[in-house]
């Protein structure tokens, strides 16, 4: 069904994420026939591009990211159709562009302002916008992180945005909650009556989230800045740790949503001072040269001013929720550039049995795990344990009740953009962070970071192309237990 006729101005529409993640998002839902024909993408940013420069960028663009069997000329042509370009500098207001001209005031066509930008222009532009009167009760403003690089900075960005708008027009992209498999999460907790009741302290000894990923830091001077907790756990994972805890919503509106996110935020311990060491364990890659291999570490990557950065390019974690459900199991977190494979899964693991008859068998009863893995390979595995097949007595096999969706589902997996993009037409603020939850996690985040600069001890080594350092493991052992890692089909 197509969604309301749209406005979108994309600020920041020579960039990197407009290129690579926003055109070819929207190229995909305007192929699968999600937008009214009178609907309108309007690039805007500081360079004086003419339209016919900006739509050739926008056809470059679909090119370069769109998988090759998704390219249809005529589609392409069309949707370039709807493409146009206003400069816009928000500091110089008389040498803009028109952006005034090229929106519509028919209240009918949603006004959406996607600021893919750097956060010390969010203010400006708002206020930009503001005093050009194209800022509507209505309208939507999109932003993304970084917001903030701790509690204070975020505090400052979002005062900024919301001198103009108002909460309730904010968008804040993670873009995890986009991904299919985090929304199926939902569909598993709350559409299914198996998982609900034994979700809770009684039945389940720990849960881990793994996000680990086999490319590196790359040269983005923001990563040295910003390290793995920053740029993963104070937001995808803790979004993730959130759907997870959080108590069932009284329906899927998304303040419903947001106010149970934000509780579990509000209950996590604190993890400050002598407990840091404790719990937390940093790490940073270093290369790898052999005869087949070649891999460079994070320090060989960073320019030489940045040389000695003592970034972290791995975290692993135990946190701890303090609430009735949560008592006493913990959650393990880790996540890592430059790990063995790139994967991203939820493990639940649940109590041993109470009791074992099968004490003269074979292969004693395990755990039962319910996994969930978000990328690649989406889907959901629940281990088991069976009698092994044959004559020969009672052997105990754990074997995976085994989900997956490529093989169920014939559907192309939308990307996490595709369906974020549409809902902020559509007004549906569900999969998008709320002011409050933002400052919780940075608040939880903060402690964290601060006793790591404290730290006289750098991030421990880890070579690339493995799990992470030798404290990871630690780090869980010490609790009698182990990262899961399953095979990745
Ligand atoms: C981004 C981080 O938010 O998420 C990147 O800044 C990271 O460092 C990326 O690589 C991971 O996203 P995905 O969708 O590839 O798992």
């Amino acid at each position: 069904i197509p969604v309301q006729p749209f406005d979108y101005v994309v600020f920041g529409a020579t960039g990197d994420l407009t290129k690579r993640k926003l055109i070819p998002a929207l190229y995909h839902r305007f192929k699968d026939g999600q937008f009214d024909e009178n609907s309108r993408i309007i690039g805007a940013s500081r360079s004086k591009l003419s339209e016919a420069d900006f739509r050739k960028t926008a056809r470059e663009a679909i090119e370069q990211f769109v998988e090759k069997e998704y390219q249809d000329q005529a589609v392409i042509d069309r949707f370039i159709g709807i493409f146009t370009y206003v400069p816009v500098d928000a500091s110089k207001p008389d040498e803009s562009g028109d952006l005034g001209a090229a929106l519509r005031d028919d209240p009918k066509v949603v006004r959406a302002f996607y600021l893919a930008v750097a956060p010390d222009l969010f203010e400006p532009i708002a206020e930009y916008l503001h005093s050009k009167k194209l800022y509507r009760r209505d309208a939507r403003v999109v932003i993304e992180k970084p917001l903030g690089h701790d509690l204070e900075s975020s505090k400052e960005i979002n005062d900024g945005v919301s001198k103009i708008f108002q909460e309730d027009q904010v968008y804040r992209i993670d873009h995890y909650l986009g991904k299919e498999t985090v929304q199926n999460l939902l569909a598993l907790r709350f559409a299914n009556t198996l998982f609900e009741p034994v979700w809770n302290s009684a039945h389940i000894d720990h849960v881990q989230l793994t996000v680990a990923e086999s490319v590196g830091a790359g040269t983005r001077g923001y990563y040295d800045e910003s390290g793995a907790l920053r740029d993963m756990i104070q937001n995808h994972m803790l979004q993730l740790l959130c759907l997870v805890a959080m108590e069932p919503p009284a329906s899927d509106e998304a303040n419903a949503l947001r106010d149970e996110k934000l509780k579990v935020l509000r209950a996590l311990r604190p993890i400050t001072n002598g407990e840091v060491a404790k719990n937390t364990v940093r790490g940073q890659y270093r290369g790898v040269k052999s005869e087949t291999v070649s891999v460079a570490g994070y320090q060989d990557e960073l320019p030489e001013d940045k040389k000695g950065s003592r970034t972290e390019t791995f975290v692993a974690m135990k946190a701890n929720i303090d609430n009735w459900r949560w008592a006493g199991v913990p959650f393990y977190l880790r996540t890592g550039k430059r790990m063995a494979e790139r994967v991203s899964e939820i493990c639940i693991q649940f109590k041993p049995i109470p009791h074992s008859i099968f004490d003269h068998a074979e292969g004693a009863p395990r755990p039962n795990k319910l996994i969930m893995r978000l990328q690649p390979n989406e889907g959901v595995k629940l281990m088991m344990m069976i009698k092994d097949p044959g004559p020969g007595g009672m052997r105990l096999r754990e074997v995976p009740l085994n989900l997956s969706f490529a093989e169920t589902f014939s559907e192309r997996t939308p990307e996490a953009y595709e369906r974020l993009l549409m809902d902020v037409i559509r007004g549906q603020q569900t999969l998008f962070m709320r002011r409050d939850e933002l400052e919780a996690a940075w608040a939880w985040v903060d402690p964290i970071r601060e006793a790591w600069d404290r730290s006289s001890e750098p991030p421990q080594s880890y070579t690339a192309g493995t799990w992470g350092p030798s404290g990871a493991v630690a780090l869980i052992e010490r609790d009698g237990r182990s990262w899961y890692e399953g095979p990745l089909s």
